[in-house]
């Protein structure tokens, strides 16, 4: 099973749930397996878990043998999500991975994790960036949060840790089953610490096409040119 059929799959089944209306997009679900594949991530950090979507994505990667998921961390203060994730996710025992969830972000026990995902608000971002996170780590910074992809950067310029990262806005349209009406799915910025020279390749290439993207993806629909 590949991860377009994985992240379409999850996106499908959490547009049929209650409160779907804040859920990742599934360019973002696709994209998260994708970086997590290429650099064999096995500790993830979510911030915002919100009904599980995230959380349902890793327990499939793991249970298609797709990712070698040990540990996932989520934070959640809302009780109304907090009920969903147990509607809708797997018991940690049958995920067979360990699995937190803590309400706020100062909450989470020292850990370093491969692998970041901010979809919420944290007020302890920069202690999450700079004793979280192993050397090599991904932050993916869901949507437009702009002013969370400037405190990551201040603080990784404060120390002085290398990293290139890249604005991915989506060039796939929203399929109508979908809980979203825009006519692109939500992008992503994605942070590497520490890049590997493919890692710094796939940001100038993606910094160097981004015009002739964005004007193609109102011409073509490159969802349907993922292999599938
Ligand atoms: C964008 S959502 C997180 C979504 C999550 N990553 C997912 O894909 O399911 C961010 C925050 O919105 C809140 N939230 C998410 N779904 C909600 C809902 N249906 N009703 C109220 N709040 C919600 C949660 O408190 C969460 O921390």
């Amino acid at each position: 099973m590949n991860e377009f059929f994985i992240a379409s799959k999850l996106y499908r089944d959490y547009s049929q749930k209650e409160g779907n209306q804040h859920i990742a997009s599934e360019y973002n679900l696709y994209h998260i397996l994708k970086y997590a594949k290429d650099k064999q991530v096995s500790k993830v950090l979510e911030i915002g878990t919100g009904i599980g979507t995230i959380l349902s994505l890793f327990q499939e990667a793991k249970k298609v043998g797709f990712l070698d998921l040990k540990k996932y961390v989520g934070t959640e203060e809302n009780s109304y999500c907090l009920q969903q994730i147990k509607l809708n996710c797997l018991p940690e025992k049958e995920a067979g991975f360990e699995q937190i969830i803590v309400e706020e972000g100062d909450e989470i026990q020292p850990d370093k994790f491969e692998f970041a995902i901010v979809d919420g608000k944290a007020s302890n971002l920069e202690t999450i960036v700079s004793e979280f996170l192993t050397e090599n780590a991904l932050i993916l910074i869901e949507g437009y949060r702009e002013d969370q992809v400037n405190r990551i950067k201040m603080e990784l310029d404060k120390m002085r840790w290398p990293y290139a990262y890249f604005m991915r806005f989506s060039t796939w349209r929203n399929p109508d089953y979908g809980p979203f009406r825009q006519k692109f799915q939500a992008g992503h910025t994605i942070f590497f610490i520490n890049p590997s020279q493919k890692e710094i390749e796939l940001c100038k290439k993606l910094k160097t096409f981004a015009r002739l993207r964005y004007n193609a993806r109102k011409v073509f629909n490159f969802r349907n040119w993922v292999n599938k």
